[in-house]
Protein backbone atom coordinates (compact mmCIF):
# COMPACT_ATOMS: atom_id res chain seq x y z
CA UNK A 1 0.00 0.00 0.00
CA UNK A 2 2.92 2.65 0.78
CA UNK A 3 6.63 2.17 -0.60
CA UNK A 4 9.39 4.44 0.34
CA UNK A 5 11.40 4.85 -2.70
CA UNK A 6 15.20 5.96 -2.36
CA UNK A 7 14.85 9.66 -4.97
CA UNK A 8 17.43 11.49 -6.58
CA UNK A 9 14.93 13.28 -8.58
CA UNK A 10 16.41 12.25 -11.74
CA UNK A 11 14.69 11.16 -14.86
CA UNK A 12 15.28 7.48 -13.80
CA UNK A 13 14.01 7.59 -10.41
CA UNK A 14 10.89 9.91 -11.27
CA UNK A 15 10.35 7.22 -13.98
CA UNK A 16 9.90 4.89 -11.40
CA UNK A 17 7.71 6.95 -8.97
CA UNK A 18 5.32 7.26 -11.56
CA UNK A 19 5.80 3.74 -12.21
CA UNK A 20 5.22 2.88 -8.70
CA UNK A 21 2.22 4.95 -8.79
CA UNK A 22 0.77 3.61 -12.09
CA UNK A 23 2.25 -0.17 -11.62
CA UNK A 24 1.59 -0.89 -8.13
CA UNK A 25 -1.35 1.74 -7.53
CA UNK A 26 0.33 2.71 -4.10
CA UNK A 27 0.94 5.69 -2.02
CA UNK A 28 4.72 6.77 -2.64
CA UNK A 29 7.12 8.25 -0.12
CA UNK A 30 9.70 9.66 -1.54
CA UNK A 31 13.05 10.09 0.49
CA UNK A 32 16.24 12.05 -0.92
CA UNK A 33 19.86 12.30 0.55
CA UNK A 34 22.25 14.82 0.64
CA UNK A 35 25.78 12.54 1.04
CA UNK A 36 27.23 15.37 -0.71
CA UNK A 37 27.05 14.49 -4.12
CA UNK A 38 26.96 18.31 -5.14
CA UNK A 39 23.43 18.65 -6.55
CA UNK A 40 20.75 20.64 -4.62
CA UNK A 41 17.78 19.06 -3.08
CA UNK A 42 15.44 21.61 -3.70
CA UNK A 43 14.62 20.44 -7.51
CA UNK A 44 13.98 16.95 -6.09
CA UNK A 45 11.18 18.25 -3.78
CA UNK A 46 9.67 20.46 -6.40
CA UNK A 47 9.87 17.43 -8.74
CA UNK A 48 8.62 15.21 -6.12
CA UNK A 49 5.37 17.57 -5.77
CA UNK A 50 4.42 17.57 -9.34
CA UNK A 51 4.69 14.43 -9.44
CA UNK A 52 1.95 14.29 -7.18
CA UNK A 53 3.73 13.15 -3.60
CA UNK A 54 2.30 14.98 -0.43
CA UNK A 55 4.05 16.97 1.10
CA UNK A 56 4.36 14.70 4.10
CA UNK A 57 5.35 11.72 1.96
CA UNK A 58 8.52 13.89 0.68
CA UNK A 59 11.78 13.15 3.13
CA UNK A 60 14.87 15.53 2.71
CA UNK A 61 17.75 14.84 4.83
CA UNK A 62 21.29 16.17 5.20
CA UNK A 63 23.25 13.16 5.88
CA UNK A 64 26.39 14.35 5.23
CA UNK A 65 27.90 14.26 8.73
CA UNK A 66 26.87 11.02 9.60
CA UNK A 67 28.04 9.54 6.75
CA UNK A 68 31.13 10.30 7.38
CA UNK A 69 31.45 9.97 11.17
CA UNK A 70 29.29 6.66 11.38
CA UNK A 71 30.35 5.15 7.80
CA UNK A 72 33.76 6.56 6.07
CA UNK A 73 35.72 6.98 9.66
CA UNK A 74 35.07 3.65 10.80
CA UNK A 75 35.80 1.93 7.47
CA UNK A 76 38.97 4.02 7.31
CA UNK A 77 40.22 2.85 10.61
CA UNK A 78 40.70 -0.49 8.94
CA UNK A 79 42.62 1.11 5.92
CA UNK A 80 40.01 -0.96 3.74
CA UNK A 81 41.13 -1.27 -0.03
CA UNK A 82 38.45 -3.89 -1.83
CA UNK A 83 41.40 -5.42 -4.56
CA UNK A 84 44.51 -3.43 -3.53
CA UNK A 85 42.92 -0.12 -4.70
CA UNK A 86 39.01 0.83 -4.06
CA UNK A 87 38.47 2.94 -1.42
CA UNK A 88 35.05 1.81 -1.50
CA UNK A 89 33.45 4.82 -2.01
CA UNK A 90 29.74 4.09 -3.35
CA UNK A 91 29.83 0.56 -1.09
CA UNK A 92 30.08 2.28 1.93
CA UNK A 93 26.99 4.86 1.12
CA UNK A 94 25.07 2.23 0.76
CA UNK A 95 24.20 0.60 4.23
CA UNK A 96 23.61 4.49 5.48
CA UNK A 97 20.61 5.01 2.58
CA UNK A 98 18.98 1.65 3.54
CA UNK A 99 19.26 2.25 7.29
CA UNK A 100 17.46 5.92 6.71
CA UNK A 101 15.04 4.13 4.01
CA UNK A 102 13.83 1.66 6.88
CA UNK A 103 13.74 4.44 9.70
CA UNK A 104 11.52 6.25 7.28
CA UNK A 105 9.22 3.25 5.94
CA UNK A 106 8.83 2.80 10.16
CA UNK A 107 7.94 6.19 10.67
CA UNK A 108 5.28 6.65 8.40
CA UNK A 109 4.09 2.72 8.15
CA UNK A 110 5.15 1.91 4.53
CA UNK A 111 5.55 -1.91 4.08
CA UNK A 112 7.78 -2.06 0.92
CA UNK A 113 11.00 -0.33 -0.22
CA UNK A 114 12.21 0.57 -3.83
CA UNK A 115 15.30 1.45 -5.12
CA UNK A 116 16.69 2.31 -8.84
CA UNK A 117 19.54 0.04 -9.07
CA UNK A 118 19.73 -2.31 -11.91
CA UNK A 119 19.63 -6.17 -11.37
CA UNK A 120 23.36 -6.50 -13.25
CA UNK A 121 25.33 -4.57 -10.22
CA UNK A 122 26.32 -4.38 -6.57
CA UNK A 123 24.06 -2.02 -5.47
CA UNK A 124 20.78 -3.55 -5.51
CA UNK A 125 22.58 -6.28 -3.42
CA UNK A 126 23.92 -3.54 -0.50
CA UNK A 127 20.47 -2.07 -0.03
CA UNK A 128 18.18 -4.89 -0.09
CA UNK A 129 20.64 -6.94 2.10
CA UNK A 130 20.45 -3.38 4.61
CA UNK A 131 16.66 -3.65 4.10
CA UNK A 132 16.98 -7.45 5.29
CA UNK A 133 19.15 -7.09 8.46
CA UNK A 134 16.86 -4.07 9.67
CA UNK A 135 13.30 -5.12 8.96
CA UNK A 136 13.12 -8.70 7.87
CA UNK A 137 9.50 -8.80 6.12
CA UNK A 138 9.98 -5.40 3.86
CA UNK A 139 8.22 -5.74 0.88
CA UNK A 140 11.29 -4.41 -1.80
CA UNK A 141 10.30 -3.29 -5.42
CA UNK A 142 13.51 -3.15 -7.69
CA UNK A 143 11.78 -1.30 -11.13
CA UNK A 144 14.77 -1.72 -12.91
CA UNK A 145 14.71 -6.26 -12.40
CA UNK A 146 10.69 -5.98 -13.16
CA UNK A 147 9.42 -4.12 -15.98
CA UNK A 148 9.77 -3.31 -19.38
CA UNK A 149 11.24 -0.42 -19.90
CA UNK A 150 14.75 -1.66 -21.22
CA UNK A 151 15.69 0.54 -23.34
CA UNK A 152 16.43 4.80 -23.04
CA UNK A 153 13.85 5.16 -26.18
CA UNK A 154 10.97 3.34 -24.06
CA UNK A 155 12.01 5.46 -20.92
CA UNK A 156 11.54 8.75 -22.02
CA UNK A 157 8.71 7.58 -23.84
CA UNK A 158 6.87 6.85 -20.35
CA UNK A 159 8.49 9.83 -19.24
CA UNK A 160 6.77 12.22 -21.81
CA UNK A 161 3.09 9.82 -21.25
CA UNK A 162 2.88 11.15 -17.96
CA UNK A 163 4.27 14.54 -18.39
CA UNK A 164 7.54 13.91 -16.51
CA UNK A 165 9.80 16.69 -16.90
CA UNK A 166 13.30 15.94 -19.20
CA UNK A 167 16.28 17.86 -18.74
CA UNK A 168 17.36 18.26 -22.53
CA UNK A 169 20.78 16.77 -21.85
CA UNK A 170 18.56 14.13 -20.19
CA UNK A 171 16.94 12.98 -23.41
CA UNK A 172 19.79 10.81 -25.07
CA UNK A 173 22.12 8.00 -23.36
CA UNK A 174 24.17 9.57 -20.69
CA UNK A 175 27.68 8.24 -21.66
CA UNK A 176 28.66 6.06 -18.68
CA UNK A 177 26.89 5.76 -15.53
CA UNK A 178 28.27 8.07 -12.47
CA UNK A 179 27.35 7.37 -8.83
CA UNK A 180 29.13 10.56 -6.26
CA UNK A 181 28.89 11.54 -2.47
CA UNK A 182 31.18 13.14 -0.16
CA UNK A 183 33.68 10.11 -0.29
CA UNK A 184 33.55 9.72 -4.13
CA UNK A 185 32.30 9.57 -7.55
CA UNK A 186 32.33 6.72 -9.49
CA UNK A 187 32.00 6.58 -13.39
CA UNK A 188 31.45 2.75 -15.26
CA UNK A 189 29.47 1.26 -18.18
CA UNK A 190 28.75 2.54 -22.03
CA UNK A 191 32.01 4.01 -23.30
CA UNK A 192 34.26 2.84 -20.62
CA UNK A 193 32.82 -0.96 -21.06
CA UNK A 194 35.93 -1.54 -22.85
CA UNK A 195 39.14 -2.10 -20.85
CA UNK A 196 41.69 -1.56 -23.05
CA UNK A 197 40.26 2.67 -24.39
CA UNK A 198 41.99 4.85 -22.05
CA UNK A 199 39.33 6.75 -20.78
CA UNK A 200 38.18 10.37 -21.58
CA UNK A 201 39.16 13.54 -19.73
CA UNK A 202 35.50 14.52 -19.73
CA UNK A 203 34.80 11.19 -17.32
CA UNK A 204 37.13 12.76 -13.99
CA UNK A 205 35.02 15.71 -12.71
CA UNK A 206 36.49 16.03 -9.30
CA UNK A 207 39.99 16.39 -9.94
CA UNK A 208 42.13 18.76 -12.48
CA UNK A 209 44.53 16.08 -14.54
CA UNK A 210 48.02 15.57 -12.52
CA UNK A 211 49.78 17.00 -15.48
CA UNK A 212 47.39 20.57 -15.08
CA UNK A 213 48.18 20.66 -11.26
CA UNK A 214 50.07 23.54 -9.71
CA UNK A 215 54.00 23.13 -10.13
CA UNK A 216 53.88 24.38 -6.89
CA UNK A 217 53.86 21.95 -3.93
CA UNK A 218 50.92 22.05 -1.19
CA UNK A 219 52.21 20.99 2.33
CA UNK A 220 49.63 20.48 4.90
CA UNK A 221 49.26 18.50 8.53
CA UNK A 222 46.52 16.20 9.39
CA UNK A 223 45.97 15.96 12.68
CA UNK A 224 44.41 12.50 14.45
CA UNK A 225 42.57 11.10 17.62
CA UNK A 226 42.13 7.38 18.34
CA UNK A 227 42.55 6.90 14.62
CA UNK A 228 40.04 9.41 13.20
CA UNK A 229 40.85 12.51 11.36
CA UNK A 230 39.98 15.82 13.72
CA UNK A 231 41.70 18.75 12.00
CA UNK A 232 44.18 19.98 9.04
CA UNK A 233 46.78 22.35 9.57
CA UNK A 234 46.01 22.64 13.07
CA UNK A 235 42.57 23.84 12.38
CA UNK A 236 39.62 21.08 14.27
CA UNK A 237 37.21 20.72 11.91
CA UNK A 238 33.77 18.64 12.09
CA UNK A 239 34.12 15.05 10.29
CA UNK A 240 32.00 16.05 6.84
CA UNK A 241 33.91 19.55 6.78
CA UNK A 242 37.20 17.94 6.91
CA UNK A 243 36.50 15.02 4.15
CA UNK A 244 35.07 18.85 1.97
CA UNK A 245 38.46 20.23 2.39
CA UNK A 246 40.83 17.49 1.92
CA UNK A 247 38.72 16.97 -1.65
CA UNK A 248 39.55 20.70 -2.08
CA UNK A 249 43.34 20.05 -1.55
CA UNK A 250 43.40 16.57 -3.38
CA UNK A 251 41.51 17.89 -6.21
CA UNK A 252 43.59 20.52 -6.70
CA UNK A 253 46.12 18.56 -6.73
CA UNK A 254 44.81 15.93 -9.20
CA UNK A 255 44.99 13.34 -6.42
CA UNK A 256 42.96 10.07 -6.01
CA UNK A 257 42.14 9.02 -9.94
CA UNK A 258 41.77 5.57 -10.29
CA UNK A 259 41.16 3.53 -13.45
CA UNK A 260 40.24 -0.54 -12.10
CA UNK A 261 38.76 -3.39 -13.48
CA UNK A 262 37.37 -4.98 -10.37
CA UNK A 263 35.30 -8.22 -9.55
CA UNK A 264 31.54 -7.94 -8.37
CA UNK A 265 29.27 -9.86 -6.10
CA UNK A 266 26.99 -10.84 -8.43
CA UNK A 267 29.86 -12.49 -10.71
CA UNK A 268 30.81 -10.25 -13.27
CA UNK A 269 34.13 -8.11 -13.97
CA UNK A 270 33.66 -4.39 -14.45
CA UNK A 271 35.74 -1.36 -15.36
CA UNK A 272 35.44 1.40 -13.37
CA UNK A 273 36.82 5.30 -13.22
CA UNK A 274 36.99 6.47 -9.47
CA UNK A 275 37.87 9.63 -8.22
CA UNK A 276 38.63 10.00 -4.50
CA UNK A 277 41.04 12.94 -3.83
CA UNK A 278 40.19 13.18 0.37
CA UNK A 279 39.77 10.12 0.84
CA UNK A 280 43.01 9.20 -0.61
CA UNK A 281 44.87 11.50 1.04
CA UNK A 282 43.07 10.23 4.63
CA UNK A 283 44.18 6.62 3.82
CA UNK A 284 47.97 8.13 3.47
CA UNK A 285 48.10 10.09 6.24
CA UNK A 286 45.96 7.30 8.60
CA UNK A 287 48.46 4.46 7.38
CA UNK A 288 51.37 7.28 8.25
CA UNK A 289 49.75 7.92 11.45
CA UNK A 290 49.12 3.98 12.54
CA UNK A 291 53.46 3.51 11.69
CA UNK A 292 54.96 4.88 14.75
CA UNK A 293 51.64 4.12 17.09
CA UNK A 294 51.08 0.73 16.77
CA UNK A 295 52.46 -2.39 18.18
CA UNK A 296 54.12 -4.53 15.21
CA UNK A 297 51.79 -7.17 15.64
CA UNK A 298 48.84 -5.55 16.16
CA UNK A 299 49.03 -3.75 13.06
CA UNK A 300 49.85 -6.89 10.99
CA UNK A 301 47.43 -8.69 12.18
CA UNK A 302 44.86 -5.72 11.49
CA UNK A 303 46.38 -5.50 7.81
CA UNK A 304 45.52 -9.34 7.39
CA UNK A 305 42.11 -8.57 8.27
CA UNK A 306 41.60 -5.85 6.32
CA UNK A 307 41.10 -7.48 2.32
CA UNK A 308 38.40 -9.41 4.60
CA UNK A 309 36.59 -6.76 5.76
CA UNK A 310 36.65 -4.62 2.74
CA UNK A 311 34.91 -7.65 0.70
CA UNK A 312 32.32 -7.79 3.76
CA UNK A 313 31.72 -4.25 3.03
CA UNK A 314 32.04 -4.09 -0.64
CA UNK A 315 29.97 -7.12 -0.78
CA UNK A 316 27.06 -5.46 0.82
CA UNK A 317 27.31 -7.11 4.49
CA UNK A 318 27.77 -3.52 6.65
CA UNK A 319 24.72 -4.66 8.52
CA UNK A 320 26.33 -8.51 9.54
CA UNK A 321 27.60 -9.98 12.68
CA UNK A 322 31.50 -10.62 11.28
CA UNK A 323 31.55 -6.86 9.97
CA UNK A 324 30.68 -5.67 13.61
CA UNK A 325 33.06 -8.28 15.09
CA UNK A 326 35.95 -6.62 12.96
CA UNK A 327 35.20 -3.84 13.47
CA UNK A 328 35.21 -4.24 17.86
CA UNK A 329 38.94 -5.19 16.86
CA UNK A 330 39.95 -2.45 15.05
CA UNK A 331 38.38 0.10 16.86
CA UNK A 332 39.88 -1.24 20.08
CA UNK A 333 43.07 -1.23 17.69
CA UNK A 334 43.17 2.18 17.55
CA UNK A 335 43.06 3.76 21.26
CA UNK A 336 46.48 5.13 20.67
CA UNK A 337 46.60 6.33 16.74
CA UNK A 338 46.73 10.01 18.06
CA UNK A 339 48.93 12.93 16.81
CA UNK A 340 50.02 14.79 13.62
CA UNK A 341 51.33 13.65 9.85
CA UNK A 342 52.46 16.15 7.09
CA UNK A 343 52.26 15.44 3.81
CA UNK A 344 53.05 16.89 0.39
CA UNK A 345 50.56 17.20 -2.18
CA UNK A 346 51.89 17.35 -5.69
CA UNK A 347 50.83 16.69 -8.88
CA UNK A 348 48.79 13.40 -8.19
CA UNK A 349 51.48 12.38 -5.81
CA UNK A 350 50.70 12.40 -2.15
CA UNK A 351 53.43 11.98 -0.61
CA UNK A 352 54.31 11.50 3.97
CA UNK A 353 57.01 13.79 4.77
CA UNK A 354 56.82 13.77 8.79
CA UNK A 355 54.69 12.28 11.63
CA UNK A 356 54.99 12.44 15.63
CA UNK A 357 52.60 11.50 18.57
CA UNK A 358 52.84 11.63 22.31
CA UNK A 359 51.96 8.38 21.98
CA UNK A 360 54.90 7.30 19.87
CA UNK A 361 56.35 3.85 19.70
CA UNK A 362 59.33 4.97 17.86
CA UNK A 363 62.42 4.87 19.47
CA UNK A 364 65.03 7.50 18.45
CA UNK A 365 67.72 5.69 21.09
CA UNK A 366 67.06 1.83 20.27
CA UNK A 367 67.36 2.38 16.54
CA UNK A 368 69.92 5.08 15.76
CA UNK A 369 72.93 4.31 13.85
CA UNK A 370 75.24 6.50 16.54
CA UNK A 371 76.19 4.59 20.13
CA UNK A 372 72.93 4.09 21.95
CA UNK A 373 74.79 4.36 25.14
CA UNK A 374 73.53 0.82 26.15
CA UNK A 375 70.05 0.78 25.19
CA UNK A 376 69.99 -2.09 22.95
CA UNK A 377 72.51 -5.35 23.32
CA UNK A 378 73.85 -5.79 19.93
CA UNK A 379 74.66 -9.41 21.69
CA UNK A 380 71.56 -9.85 21.81
CA UNK A 381 70.78 -10.42 18.23
CA UNK A 382 73.32 -13.08 17.82
CA UNK A 383 71.06 -15.84 19.95
CA UNK A 384 68.14 -14.42 18.21
CA UNK A 385 69.28 -15.08 14.52
CA UNK A 386 70.36 -18.59 15.68
CA UNK A 387 67.68 -20.01 16.94
CA UNK A 388 65.47 -18.40 14.23
CA UNK A 389 67.71 -19.98 11.90
CA UNK A 390 67.73 -23.37 13.85
CA UNK A 391 65.06 -25.54 11.45
CA UNK A 392 66.57 -24.35 8.69
CA UNK A 393 70.39 -25.58 9.43
CA UNK A 394 68.67 -28.43 10.73
CA UNK A 395 66.80 -29.24 7.01
CA UNK A 396 69.80 -28.13 5.56
CA UNK A 397 71.82 -30.78 7.49
CA UNK A 398 69.49 -32.95 6.70
CA UNK A 399 70.25 -32.69 2.48
CA UNK A 400 67.67 -29.95 2.14
CA UNK A 401 69.33 -26.64 1.42
CA UNK A 402 68.28 -23.11 1.14
CA UNK A 403 64.60 -24.44 2.31
CA UNK A 404 64.02 -27.38 -0.24
CA UNK A 405 61.20 -29.16 0.47
N1 LIG B 1 31.54 -0.49 -8.88
C1 LIG B 1 31.49 0.34 -7.74
C2 LIG B 1 30.91 -0.43 -6.59
O1 LIG B 1 30.39 -1.47 -6.79
C3 LIG B 1 30.73 1.60 -8.02
C4 LIG B 1 29.26 1.41 -8.30
C5 LIG B 1 28.69 2.66 -8.84
N2 LIG B 1 27.27 2.68 -8.80
C6 LIG B 1 26.51 3.29 -9.72
N3 LIG B 1 25.21 3.30 -9.51
N4 LIG B 1 27.00 3.84 -10.80
O2 LIG B 1 30.98 -0.03 -5.45
C1 LIG C 1 23.97 -0.64 -10.98
O1 LIG C 1 23.99 -1.70 -11.58
O2 LIG C 1 22.92 -0.15 -10.53
C2 LIG C 1 25.26 0.13 -10.78
C3 LIG C 1 26.49 -0.73 -10.71
C4 LIG C 1 26.59 -1.57 -9.49
O3 LIG C 1 25.68 -1.58 -8.67
O4 LIG C 1 27.59 -2.31 -9.36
Amino acid sequence: KKVVLAYSGGLDTSVILKWLQTTYRCEVVTFTADLGQGEELGPARDKALLLGIKPENIFIDDLRETFVKDFVFPMFRANALYEGCYLLGTSIARPLISQRQIEIAEAVGADAVAHGATGKGNDQVRFEIGYYALKPDIKIIAPWREWELTSRTALIAFAEQHQIPIAKDKRGESPFSVDANLLHSSSEGKILEEPWDAPDEMVWQRTVSPMDAPDAVTEITVEFERGDAVGINGERMSPATLLTRLNALGKENGIGRLDLVENRFVGMKSRGCYETPGGTILHTAHRAMESITLDREAAHLKDSLMPRYAEIIYNGFWFSPERRMLQALIDESQHSVSGTVRLKLYKGNCIVTGRQSPNSLYSMKHVTFEDDQGAYDQFDAQGFIKLNALRLRLGAMAGRRGGAL
